[in-house]
């Protein structure tokens, strides 16, 4: 039977009680479909680095590793140190990020149903801010080669979906050269794919568009910056950050976690909405299946999100989506779901 390592980041704030959560679920799943998952933790964030002085200690680098997967949870201030260094390190350079409408959460249409496909390691996330004499000077690092790979990325995606449509979004009437790049790389791949309808959209008019026919997006391709705004009002469409997941993927290695943040917020009240990481989780599932060809994984992945869909039809909720449940009672729900 195959197993699988999967190193478990918990973070910070809520991500104590979603992550713990979760692993609740997914030992569940596991002992419904027989594949077996092996969980090593891999500490990181604020308060590891007030414990040992560093935020992301090599030694939960090397358990990421020499895992299959990493499910992890927010991390607080330190984020920067944390998940954007690891999608540089380990060259996970597309995010991938859906907003789907569930039944049952109210959202701002019933028929929404696309994914944001983001660039993972470049543009101002490399953090190369100067200070000159009379101010400060922020440096946007756009690649062929990145822009390349996610734009390639972003077109095989949309050949798996129904709708089949690629709109990239960037804003090169004013970043000519760096989103001139980004926007031509976009528009080879849509060359080599013809059966794809493509277009492309200024990142003003997408932020709008996403509002007003948030319906008539499939796969939105994007830069780092614009698609970490857009991926936070793309979550808010679908019912809100709470149910939000997302995969950073590289070509062989993988990290999930939800959209979300810390949330110092609730943190400790015990009522943060677990749906975002079980649906990262969900996410793994089925990448674990497709990357390992194990149908099992995936048959897995398909129990799991129906579970977590048919608890939440029947009405259990966290508050964030106008319930009274408790992070641990949502847990139960999705358990029950699970076994039935
Ligand atoms: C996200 C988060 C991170 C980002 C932060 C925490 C650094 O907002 O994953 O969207 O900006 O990428
Ligand atoms: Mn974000």
């Amino acid at each position: 039977m195959a197993s699988y390592a999967i190193s478990v980041m918990e973070g910070d704030g809520v991500g104590k009680e979603v992550t713990r959560s979760a692993l609740e679920i997914l030992g569940s799943v596991s002992s419904a479909s027989g594949v077996s998952l092996d969980f090593t933790p891999a500490p990181a964030g604020d308060a590891v680095l007030a414990g040992t002085g560093e935020a992301l200690p090599q030694q939960s680098l090397s358990v990421i590793r020499g895992s299959d997967a990493c499910l992890k949870g927010p991390v607080g201030e330190t984020a920067a140190a944390v998940i954007v260094k690891l999608r540089q390190v380990l060259d996970l350079y597309a995010n991938i990020r859906p907003a789907k409408s569930m039944p049952g959460v109210p959202c701002l249409r019933p028929d929404i149903d696309f994914v944001i496909v983001r660039e993972n390691t470049e543009d101002l996330y490399r953090g190369l801010e100067f200070e000159v004499a009379d101010g400060v000077v922020a440096m946007r690092v756009t690649t062929t080669k990145a822009c390349a790979r996610i734009a390639d990325r972003a077109f095989r995606l949309a050949m798996g979906r129904k709708a089949k449509k690629v709109v990239a979004v960037h804003k090169a009437n004013v970043m000519r050269k760096s989103c001139g790049l980004f926007s031509s790389a976009c528009r080879e791949a849509a060359a080599r794919y013809p059966a794809v309808s493509f277009s492309e959209m200024y990142v003003d008019a997408a932020a709008m568009n996403l509002i007003r026919s948030p319906e008539s997006f499939d796969v939105i391709v994007t830069t780092n910056m614009f698609g970490d705004i857009l991926s936070d009002e793309a979550a808010q469409l679908v019912g809100g950050l709470g149910i939000a997941p997302s995969a950073n993927l590289g070509d062989k290695f993988a990290i999930f976690e939800p959209v979300h943040g810390s949330a110092p917020d609730i943190a400790g009240k015990g009522i943060a909405n677990p749906v975002g990481i079980s649906l990262s989780a969900c996410m793994m599932l089925e990448w674990l299946g497709e990357s390992r060809e194990d149908r099992k994984c995936g048959d897995a992945a398909s129990a799991l999100r129906a579970a977590i869909e048919r608890a939440v039809q029947k009405g259990a909720k966290t508050p964030d989506l106008g319930g009274s449940l408790t992070t641990e009672k949502m847990t139960r729900e999705i358990v029950a779901e699970l076994r039935r």
